[in-house]
């Protein structure tokens, strides 16, 4: 697992697993510094809460430096990591947008793409797991799916672990979790599209 891996990786199939990404002491400090308040995670303005459950039900936050020193300095590791696939892929990424997000027992994301080709400004999307005793059959699985509908993968949310893909290739979803799910996803965008 290294930066260069995950440079090869993108290149060639669109995305990377790179487990052990933080470790559990850096991850519980984080934590440490996630607002209590969190709000139901939205799929468009427009939509009720309930079509929204149907759909999503996790619950949300948008994270910023000021939360505290070890998500200022996730938010750096990130940066330098854009600065390098921009050196390497040049995709143009600028900017990096990031939640935590706490699927309560029982909730789930049904098969979605995180960004339509041309429309919004996701470009690379990340997952940063967060569950120190996660097990398998603790359902809450993350699949991806390529662009023919097939399973490419199927991914349990163990703590430390990362994926990173391309936002707009690969449609996926996450199976109803039998415990409390914890995680920080992310998206490196493209300069606006004017
Ligand atoms: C998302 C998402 C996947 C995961 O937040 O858009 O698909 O494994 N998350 O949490
Ligand atoms: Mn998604």
């Amino acid at each position: 697992m290294s930066i260069n891996s995950l440079i090869d990786s993108l290149s060639t199939s669109g995305w990377y697993v790179w487990d052990d990404f933080l470790n559990p002491s850096q991850i519980q400090v984080i934590k440490n510094c996630i607002p209590n308040k969190l709000q139901d995670a939205r799929i468009g303005h427009l939509d009720s809460l309930q079509d929204n459950k149907s759909i999503r039900g996790d619950l949300t936050v948008w994270l910023e430096p000021e939360m505290g020193d070890p998500i200022a300095s996730y938010m750096a590791q990130m940066d330098s990591i854009r600065q390098a696939l921009n050196c390497e892929l040049y995709l143009g990424l600028r900017d990096f947008e990031t939640h935590f997000c706490c699927y309560p027992n029982g909730a789930f994301y049904k098969k979605h793409i995180d960004n339509y080709k041309g429309k919004g400004r996701r470009k690379i999307t990340t997952v940063l797991y967060m569950n120190e005793s996660w097990q398998s059959g603790d359902g809450g699985e993350l699949v991806m799916y390529d662009s023919a509908d097939n399973e490419l993968l199927k991914l349990e949310p163990f703590c430390g672990r990362m994926i990173f893909f391309m936002s707009e290739d690969f449609p996926h979803e996450v199976l109803p979790t039998q415990k409390k799910r914890e995680s920080i996803a992310g998206w490196f965008l493209t300069e606006s599209l004017l």
